[in-house]
């Protein structure tokens, strides 16, 4: 079965990460790349392979030590992401498109199609991803960028902070309804637009800094050239799960939308009751088991029920207070 994951680091300080043992390099012959600005920065600094492909360890160290995300998010997240877009029999996943690198696949449906896969994780409404209904969900798209950075402008006075973050996620969410006739909005899709709203507040910020204020040349670094500003340190690991969910709950507050999707027409936005709300934390797993992970493996057998079980397990540690759900028997 695949390893444990790792725990938290000793050291959770504020330190240099654009260090000597960590250069950025430009992208060579055949690098993958994705949806992720964080991961996609970490694997051109070298604290993820450059290739682009990882074990879900690799991950949470990468996310750990080179940007102060605590073990909890961290180990949520590769592992959610490892069990819809990874390969479970080599335990590795592309953090960008579809590679043979990952290894032989199991049997359809599952995917193993990496984190550009839509609609298993990666969703609509992104920041600076464009909806997959447009053709590419996963590259930095300029215009996007630009209204991000208009935001910045007129709501962060040339930054993106708590109500940049705010009004910019409200915007999306308005503009995909205006524009995208298969608009989804539901969980997973529904808490990870929150958090990922929150995550340049406290992730790409100086953590000497750390006033979440970030400015568009910053933004400008990590977004478009998946590089580390000069001199970057990482935030106070002991405080980044606080500020993560408690921005991330602004930011759903301040204009609270209930889960739901268009009809295949434009501005036909409809409230789905399946989907799981904002405070249904439980409800977000066991949905993502029962709804996303079982139609990709609906009867797995051999090492790749003793993998997905394993896995499974590993992403039910980082929910508090839920009850496991066993899919495929204890
Ligand atoms: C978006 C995966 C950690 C920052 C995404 C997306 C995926 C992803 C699949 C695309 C979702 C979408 O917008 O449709 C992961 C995984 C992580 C991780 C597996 C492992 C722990 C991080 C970290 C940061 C970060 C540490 C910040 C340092 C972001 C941001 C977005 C994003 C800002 C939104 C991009 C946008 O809306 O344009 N991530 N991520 N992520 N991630 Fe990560
Ligand atoms: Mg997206």
């Amino acid at each position: 079965p695949p390893p444990s994951p790792p725990g938290p680091p000793n050291d959770t300080s504020v330190k240099l990460v654009n260090d000597a043992a960590h250069p950025f390099m430009p992208l060579q012959d055949g690098d993958i790349r994705g949806p992720c600005p964080g991961l996609n920065t970490l694997a051109s600094h070298g604290y993820l392979p450059r290739n682009g492909i990882a074990t879900p360890a690799q991950i949470i160290n990468a996310v750990q030590d080179g940007f102060s995300m605590d073990n909890g998010l961290a180990t949520l997240l590769a592992y959610a992401t490892m069990l819809v877009d990874g390969n479970p029999l080599t335990n590795l996943m592309s953090i960008g498109g579809k590679s043979p690198l990952t290894g032989m696949d199991p049997p359809q449906p599952a995917i193993v199609g990496g984190l550009d896969t839509h609609a298993v994780f990666e969703g609509d409404a992104s920041m600076t991803r464009a909806d997959f209904f447009f053709g590419d969900n996963h590259s930095f798209n300029q215009t996007l960028f630009n209204q991000f950075a208009n935001f910045s402008n007129q709501f962060g006075d040339g930054n993106y902070n708590l109500t940049t973050a705010e009004e910019y996620r409200f915007f999306r969410i308005q503009q995909s309804i205006a524009e995208n006739p298969q608009f989804s909005f539901i969980s997973p899709r529904f808490f990870t637009a929150y958090f990922e709203s929150a995550f340049p507040l406290v992730f790409f910020v100086d953590g000497r800094q750390a006033d979440g204020q970030l400015s568009v040349e910053n933004a400008t670094s990590f977004f478009r050239d998946m590089q580390f500003p000069d001199d970057f340190h990482r935030a106070d690991g002991s405080q980044t799960a606080d500020l993560v969910n408690n921005a991330a709950t602004a930011i759903f507050s301040a204009h609270p939308m209930q889960p739901g999707g268009n009809n295949g027409t434009v501005n036909s936005y409809t409230f789905d009751p399946n989907s799981a709300n904002f405070t249904e934390g439980c409800k977000l797993y066991t949905d993502f088991v029962n709804n996303v992970v079982v139609p990709l493996y609906p009867t797995p057998q051999g090492a790749l029920k003793v993998n997905l079980n394993a896995n499974l397990g590993f992403l039910f540690s980082t929910f508090s207070n839920c009850t496991q759900v066993f899919p495929y028997g204890q």
